[in-house]
C-alpha cells in the first residue's frame, strides 16, 4: 500500500485481504502502525513522524523492516499474497521493498490511495482515527489537529509512485478515477478490477433465505419447489422489516422460484441471478439426507469428511459455489444502495463468509437458518452483524 495517512489504505487493504482469502489464496495483512503501537507505545505526537527527526526516524524504519521481514518469512512458509499496509510514501523505502521482494522471488504491485478531497479526509479521520489508542484521553478536536499535523509531516517527503517503479494501481478520490500501470497476469488484473469497485459506503446489506418451501417441509435438498403458506407469510413479514428501515433498496434473488416468489410477495421486482442459485446437488438433487445416506453411503461419508471440497456427482462443491459467486461479490462491492439478497442456505453461507472474513473451510457450517434476516452494517474493518429471527 502507498499513500498519506487517512486516505483509506487500511480499508482497501482489509478488503483485498478478505477477497483474496475467500478466493482461496493464502493471504497475510501486516500493518506497520500496529508494530509501532506495540513496540514504541501508541501515544506519539505528530513530531515523532517528522521525516527529519533523526531520533525517531531510525526507530520507525526498524518497525517497517520488522513488518516486511515477517511478511517475507511468511512467503517462505507457503504464503501466496502479502499485503504490506504502511504509508510507504518515500521512494527509497519503496525501492527497498522492491529489492527485497525481488530477491525473495515475490512480485510487487503498489496500490496507491490518493485523495485530495478535504471533506473525505476529514470524515475518514473523524470516523476511523480518533478512536485509535494513539488518541486515548484527548478531546476529538485536539486529536483531529494532531492527526492533521501528522499528515503534514508525511506530506513533506511524499512522492507518488512513478512509472519506473513497476506495476501499480492508483485509486483516486474513493474510486472516482483508477489508473493502472504494467498490470500483468491473471491475479494482478483481477485485483485491479476489484479495486475499481470498492469504496467506503454506509449502506446495509440484508441476507435472508427464501420463505419456507415445500421441499424444506420434507427436508429435500435442491429442486425448485414453491413456497408453503408459512413461507408466503414470511415474505410479508420480511417486507415490513425492510420497509421499516428504508424505502429505496435493491433486491437480488436467485433464478429459482422460491426466492423470486419471496421478493415478489414483498412487492419488489427482483434482479434474479443464476449465480445466486443454490448449490447444485447433482445426482442427489431432490433427495433427503436420509435417502442419500441409504442409497449412496460412500457419497454421504465423503461429504461428511470434507464438506468444503466435496463435489456432488454431476453437481457442485462449496469451493465451486465460491468461484461462481465472485462476480456477485464484485457487483456488491460497487453497489451504493441498500440491498436485500434473498438466497439459499449454501450460497448465503458463502456470501456471509466473504463479508465476515470467515475461513473458507468454515463456510459449510455457518448458521443461516430459515426465516431469519442477517443485517450487516459496514465499518472501516468489516461489518457489524445483527440477526433478526422473524
Ligand atoms: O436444505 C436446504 C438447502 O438449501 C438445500 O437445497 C441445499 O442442498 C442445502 O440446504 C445446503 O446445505 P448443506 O450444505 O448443509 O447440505
Amino acid at each position: 500500500m502507498v499513500g498519506l495517512p487517512a486516505r483509506g489504505k487500511t480499508f482497501v487493504a482489509r478488503k483485498l485481504q478478505g477477497y483474496l482469502s475467500w478466493l482461496g489464496y493464502r493471504t497475510l495483512w501486516v500493518n506497520v502502525g500496529d508494530y509501532r503501537r506495540s513496540r514504541a507505545g501508541a501515544r506519539q505526537p505528530a513530531a515523532y513522524f517528522a521525516p527529519d527527526n533523526t531520533a525517531t526516524r531510525e526507530e520507525r524504519e526498524g518497525f517497517a523492516t520488522a513488518a516486511l521481514n515477517d511478511l517475507l518469512d511468511w512467503f517462505n512458509k507457503g504464503g501466496e499474497v502479502g499485503i504490506y499496509d504502511a504509508t510507504n510514501a518515500e521512494r527509497p523505502r519503496r525501492d527497498l521493498i522492491r529489492q527485497q521482494c525481488s530477491a525473495a522471488g515475490v512480485d510487487v504491485l503498489f496500490v496507491e490511495i490518493i485523495c485530495d478531497d478535504a471533506a473525505l479526509i476529514e470524515a475518514n479521520v473523524r470516523r476511523n482515527k480518533l478512536g485509535l489508542p494513539d488518541y486515548a484521553g484527548m478531546t476529538a478536536d485536539e486529536a483531529f489537529r494532531d492527526f492533521q499535523a501528522r499528515i503534514e509531516q508525511y506530506a513533506r517527503t511524499y512522492l507518488p509512485v512513478q512509472d519506473d517503479e513497476g506495476s501499480y494501481v492508483k485509486v483516486i478520490d474513493a474510486g472516482r478515477q483508477v489508473i493502472s500501470h504494467r498490470i500483468e497476469g491473471y491475479l494482478s488484473s483481477r485485483l485491479a478490477f476489484f479495486l475499481m469497485q470498492i469504496r467506503p459506503t454506509e449502506r446495509p446489506i440484508w441476507l435472508s433465505r427464501h420463505g419456507e418451501s415445500e421441499s424444506n417441509l420434507v427436508d429435500r435438498i435442491g429442486g425448485d419447489a414453491p413456497l408453503t403458506e408459512r413461507g408466503r407469510e414470511y415474505a410479508k413479514t420480511l417486507e415490513a422489516f425492510v420497509r421499516a428501515r428504508c424505502n429505496h433498496l435493491v433486491v437480488w434473488t436467485s433464478a429459482l422460484q422460491r426466492t423470486v416468489a419471496t421478493a415478489r410477495l414483498m412487492g419488489f421486482e427482483p434482479n434474479a441471478l443464476r449465480a445466486l442459485n443454490e448449490i447444485d446437488a447433482g445426482v442427489c438433487d431432490g433427495l433427503t439426507y436420509q435417502e442419500i445416506k441409504q442409497r449412496m453411503p460412500d457419497e454421504f461419508a465423503a461429504r461428511a469428511a470434507n464438506k468444503f471440497r466435496y463435489r456432488y456427482p454431476r453437481g457442485e462443491s462449496y469451493a465451486d459455489v465460491i468461484q461462481r459467486l465472485e462476480p456477485v461479490i464484485v457487483e456488491l462491492e460497487g453497489l451504493r444502495s441498500p440491498v436485500l439478497i434473498v438466497g439459499h442456505q449454501a450460497v448465503l453461507r458463502a456470501l456471509y463468509g466473504y463479508l465476515m472474513g470467515k475461513p473458507q473451510d468454515e463456510c459449510p457450517y455457518l448458521s443461516v437458518p430459515l426465516h431469519t434476516v442477517i443485517q450487516l452494517t459496514p465499518t472501516e474493518t468489516g461489518y457489524d452483524e445483527q440477526r433478526f429471527p422473524l
